[in-house]
C-alpha cells in the first residue's frame, strides 16, 4: 500500500486525447451532462438505446427495500436474442463474433449467424434434459466456442449459469455444485495449457462423487482434449451426440429484467466462496454501456480481445455479455501467453489486426519483464486502445504498455470495478478524459463515488479512504445466493445504504481517484482474489497442520504472492527431518485442494505465531516479514519475543 501512495505521490504525467482520436470517439461530455442532470432518466435512455425490450418497461429503478435494488423490473427481455438473434435479424449474420484460436494452432471462425444456430441447439437439448427456468447449471470449460455457446444456451431458457474457472480443483467445483444446488454440468473432456492437454471430466466425475447434495442429474461434454475419459452411463452425454444433432430452431421467451442471470463465486474475508447473483436488464445494460464507451467500441471495423478466461467476471462481462450484446467480433484465445512462444499473444494481435486489447497489469509486467525485444517481432499497428484490469496498474507498467505495445500515442484506460459491481465502475474515457498513468482516474457516467473515512464521514481533499459507491447502479450484484445476510452485512453495514467496495482509495488534486489494494483480508494474485481465511483452512485440513497464517506479500509479477506461516502438530515434527519438503508438500495440498492460483509462493515452517492478547494474529508482522522489511510495532503483542524466534527461523 505505502508504495502504492508514493508512486500516486510522484505521477504527474498526463496525457491528452489526440484530435484524431477524439474525433471519432464513440463517447461525448454529453454523455456526463446527461447523467448529471438525470440520473435515472440516463440510465433509462441507456436501457432503451443499447437493448432490445420485449415488452418495454416503464419503471427504472425500485430502491424501496435497500440493499435489494430492482431495475426496470416490469420489462421482459431475452438476453440471449439481445447477444445473437438481433444481430442477425439486423443483417449482420455474416459478420464474425469469434476468432477462436486454441492453443495448439488450430482456429475456427464462429459468425454472429452461426452462433446464434448452436444457442439455440443448444438451448434445445438444455430443456431436453430437463433444464427449466431458474435452474443452475455449472459449466466448468476450457475457453473454447462452446463455453460462450453454454452460457448464452443457459440465458436463453432463463437458467442460471455458474461458470466454475477450470483452473479449480475438484474440491473447489464440488462445494460450488452444492452450494448452488447445480442438476447439470457442462464441461469438457480436457483443453490445451502450456502445450499439454489438462484433464476437465475426470476432475468434474471426482467432484460428483465429492459434492454431497447428489443434485446433479447429467454431465454435458464437449469433446477437445481427446484425452481418455470415462462416461457414466444414464448420466454423461456427448455434447456432439446431442447438441450438434439438435434443431436450430427455438422461440426464445422475454423474462423479468430481474430474472437472475448468473452466480460467480468470489472469495470474501471468511473461508467460504460467496456466489455473487446477476440478474439481466440492468446487467446487461451497464456491460453493454460501458464496453461501448469505454472501449470506443466501433463494431463494423474494430477487432477486440479480452484475454480473460470466462471462468472470471472479466470474462462474463467482457468476453460474452458485453461484446456480443454490442455486436463486436473479438477474440477467443484458449491458451496461455508464452506457449509455444513468448510472443504468442502479439502474434493473435497481428494474425486478427486486434484493435482494442483489454487485459491485466500483471500480464504486462511479465511482458516487460521479458523485454520489448519480443512484441517488436510483430506487427501491433491496428492497436488503438489499451485496457487494464483487476489490480492497481503501476505508472512504470502503464507506460510501458502504451508505448511498447501501444506505438506511444494511443489511448491507455485503467478500470476498475469487482465481480460485485458487475460492470466498468471508474475509468477514463478514451476521447475525452487527459490519461493519468496509475490512477483509475473518474467514475462512468451515472455510476456515483466517494471515499469515506471508518466513521463515514466524507474524505474532504487529497486524503485516504474507503471506496464507496453512493447509489445503487444497473448491474450491482443482487445478493449472495441463498444468503441474504451475508449480503448484508458485508456491502451494507458498514456505511448504511452506501455499498462498501472493500478497496482503499484516495483522491488526488484533480479529483481523480487512485486505489490503494483491499483493505480486508483478501489478496490479489494475479488480478484474481483469493482470501486468507480460505487458504488458512485449507492448510489447517493438511493432518500435518497445527496452525497456519497466510499474508498477501507484494510480488513484482503477480502484485502480490501467498505467503503461508505454518506450525506443524507436535506429533508431526519428529517425522519431518525437512522442513523444506514440508513446505512443498503443504504448497502441493493448498493447489490440489484449491486450484494452482492458491498455491503458496512460499511456505515458512515456524514454532509460534504472532498474536495479540485477545488472540487475534498480527498479519501485519508477518507482512513486513515476507516483503523482507524492517518488523513493525510489536507492542501489541502478548509475548513480544515471538517475532524475533520467528524472523530468526525465516531468514
Ligand atoms: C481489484 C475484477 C485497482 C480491487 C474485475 C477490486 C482493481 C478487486 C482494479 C475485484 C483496478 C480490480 N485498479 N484495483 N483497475 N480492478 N481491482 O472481483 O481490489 O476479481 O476490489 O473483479 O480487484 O476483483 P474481481
Amino acid at each position: 500500500m505505502t508504495v502504492q501512495i508514493d508512486h500516486a505521490l510522484e505521477e504527474i504525467r498526463r496525457f491528452r486525447p489526440s484530435p484524431e482520436f477524439a474525433a471519432q470517439a464513440v463517447a461525448g461530455t454529453r454523455l456526463y451532462e446527461e447523467a448529471r442532470a438525470d440520473r435515472l432518466a440516463f440510465w433509462a435512455d441507456q436501457a432503451r438505446s443499447l437493448l432490445q425490450w420485449e415488452t418495454p418497461f416503464t419503471r427504472t429503478l425500485d430502491w424501496s427495500n435497500p440493499p435489494f435494488a430492482k431495475w426496470f423490473d416490469d420489462g421482459t427481455l431475452n438476453v440471449a436474442v439481445n447477444c445473437l438473434d438481433r444481430h442477425v435479424a439486423a443483417g449482420n449474420g455474416d459478420r464474425v463474433a469469434l476468432h477462436w484460436e486454441g492453443e495448439p494452432g488450430d482456429s475456427r471462425d464462429v459468425t454472429y449467424a452461426e452462433l446464434t444456430d448452436e444457442v439455440r441447439r443448444a438451448a434445445n437439448v438444455l430443456t431436453d434434459l430437463g433444464i427449466g427456468e431458474h435452474d443452475r447449471v455449472a459449466i466448468y470449460l476450457p475457453m473454447i466456442p462452446e463455453a460462450v455457446v453454454a452460457m448464452l444456451a443457459c440465458a436463453r431458457i432463463g437458467a442460471i449459469h455458474s461458470v466454475v474457472f477450470g483452473g479449480f480443483s475438484a474440491d473447489s467445483l464440488a462445494s460450488r455444485i452444492d452450494d448452488a444446488e447445480a442438476s447439470l454440468v457442462i464441461t469438457a473432456d480436457g483443453g490445451y495449457r502450456k502445450g499439454k492437454v489438462f484433464p476437465l471430466k475426470p476432475v468434474v466425475d471426482d467432484a460428483l462423487a465429492k459434492a454431497e447434495g447428489g443434485t446433479v442429474k447429467n454431465v454435458l461434454v464437449v469433446r477437445r482434449g481427446e484425452n481418455d475419459i470415462e462416461m457414466a452411463d444414464g448420466r454423461d452425454l456427448w455434447w456432439h451426440d446431442t447438441v450438434a444433432q439438435a434443431s436450430n430452431e427455438h422461440e426464445a421467451q422475454g423474462f423479468e429484467a430481474e430474472h437472475p442471470l448468473f452466480i460467480l463465486y468470489t472469495s470474501g474475508t471468511t473461508g467460504k466462496p460467496k456466489g455473487i447473483l446477476h440478474t439481466s436488464g440492468g446487467y446487461l445494460t451497464q456491460v453493454a454501456f460501458t464496453h461501448k464507451n469505454v472501449f470506443d467500441l466501433h463494431p463494423e471495423t474494430d477487432v477486440y480481445w479480452c484475454t480473460a478466461d470466462v471462468g472470471w467476471v472479466t470474462g462474463h462481462s467482457y468476453v460474452v455479455y458485453g461484446p456480443l450484446a454490442n455486436g463486436a467480433t473479438q477474440v477467443l484465445y484458449e491458451g496461455t501467453p508464452d506457449t509455444p512462444h513468448p510472443g504468442r499473444w502479439w502474434e493473435i494481435v497481428e494474425k486478427y489486426r486486434v484493435s482494442i486489447l483489454y487485459t491485466a497489469p500483471t500480464a504486462i509486467r511479465s511482458f516487460m519483464k521479458l523485454g520489448r525485444q519480443i512484441p517488436h517481432e510483430f506487427n501491433l499497428r491496428s492497436l488503438r486502445l489499451l485496457g487494464s484490469v483487476g489490480e492497481p496498474i503501476n505508472p512504470e507498467a502503464w507506460i510501458w504498455y502504451r508505448h511498447v505495445i501501444g506505438g506511444g500515442s494511443i489511448p491507455v484506460v485503467d478500470t476498475w470495478w469487482q465481480t460485485e459491481t458487475g460492470a466498468i465502475m471508474i475509468s477514463a474515457l478514451p476521447g475525452i478524459t487527459d490519461l493519468k498513468p496509475g490512477s483509475a482516474q473518474v467514475p462512468v457516467p451515472g455510476i456515483s463515488i466517494d471515499i469515506l473515512a471508518d466513521d463515514g464521514t466524507p474524505v474532504e481533499g487529497e486524503g485516504g479512504g474507503l471506496l464507496v459507491v453512493t447509489e445503487p447502479w444497473p448491474s450491482m450484484l443482487r445478493g449472495i445466493w441463498g444468503d441474504p445476510e451475508r449480503f448484508k452485512e458485508t456491502y451494507w453495514e458498514k456505511f448504511g445504504d452506501k455499498y462498501f467496495a472493500g478497496d482503499g482509495a484516495r483522491r488526488d488534486e484533480d479529483g481523480d481517484i487512485w486505489l490503494l489494494g483491499r483493505v480486508d483480508d483478501v489478496m490479489n494474485v494475479s488480478g484474481h482474489r483469493l482470501s486468507t481465511a480460505e487458504i488458512e483452512s485449507s492448510l489447517v485440513a493438511h493432518p500435518w497442520t497445527a496452525e497456519a497464517a497466510v499474508v498477501g506479500a507484494s510480488d513484482e509479477t503477480t502484485g502480490q504472492a501467498v505467503v503461508a506461516f505454518v506450525i506443524l502438530k507436535a506429533s508431526q515434527v519428529e517425522h519431518v527431518t525437512d522442513p523444506s519438503d514440508a513446505a512443498e508438500e503443504l504448497r502441493r495440498h493448498v493447489a490440489t485442494q484449491i486450484g494452482a492460483i492458491a498455491r503458496p509462493r512460499q511456505v515458512f515452517i515456524v514454532n509460534e505465531l504472532p498474536k495479540t492478547r485477545s488472540g487475534k494474529i498480527m498479519r501485519r508482522l508477518l507482512r513486513d516479514l515476507a516483503e523482507g522489511r524492517q518488523v513493525g510495532d510489536t507492542t501489541t503483542l502478548a509475548d513480544t519475543s515471538v517475532m524475533t524466534a520467528i524472523t530468526e527461523q525465516v531468514r
